[in-house]
């Protein structure tokens, strides 16, 4: 069995969270798993925000339409990139994903709030302040699973090929 592996396999959505709260020292490796995603020509243009305070956790909630729950977790990030930036929804995509899994190896659970393309994503930015030439792009809600639900996943040999696409060959 592969840690890595187990972790990146295991990783679900998780919305419902204790109150406990996340510690300094598992909001940085997350941080720092997140910086260090891929991006385009290492280009790097993004901003995390890490989100404690109860009353902004709740005035983001609100403004979402699939985020109520964010109300109720002991933090929220918010990934931003420059908006300008070709590449930035990939890249920041990327990070998102490597903050994710870096809260899930230390056993916090998160789920991915969308923020790109959502009307609410300028009044997030507005919100904590950051300047216009940032756009959002999710927002994170993380801590210990109160309650987790496991969604079916489609199998592989559904969704890949070897080489060239097409039926399987005896
Ligand atoms: C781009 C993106 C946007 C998402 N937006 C939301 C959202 O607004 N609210 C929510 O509850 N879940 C959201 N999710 C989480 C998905 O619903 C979830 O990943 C999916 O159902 C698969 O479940 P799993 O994460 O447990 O594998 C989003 C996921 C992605 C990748």
């Amino acid at each position: 069995m592969n840690l890595g592996i187990t972790i990146i396999k295991s990783r679900r959505s998780v919305r419902q969270y204790k109150d406990t709260p996340v510690s300094g020292d598992v909001i940085s490796d997350a941080l720092e798993c997140a910086r260090n995603a891929p991006t385009a020509k290492n280009g790097q243009n993004w901003l995390f925000g890490v989100i404690t305070e109860k009353n902004l956790l709740k005035s983001i909630a609100d403004l979402t339409d699939h985020g109520k729950f964010i109300a109720d977790a002991p933090i929220c990030f918010a990934v931003f990139g420059e908006r300008d930036w070709t590449y930035y929804l990939e890249d920041c995509c990327a990070a998102t994903e490597q903050l994710m899994l870096g809260l899930w190896a230390h056993g916090v659970g998160s789920c991915w709030v969308a923020g790109d393309k959502k009307d609410y994503a300028g009044e997030v930015r507005d919100l904590l302040q950051v300047p216009p030439e940032y756009t959002l792009v999710s927002l994170i809600p993380a801590g210990y699973p109160e309650d987790m639900k496991l969604v079916p996943k489609k199998p592989l040999e559904d969704i890949s090929f070897t080489n060239r696409w097409g039926p399987a060959k005896e």
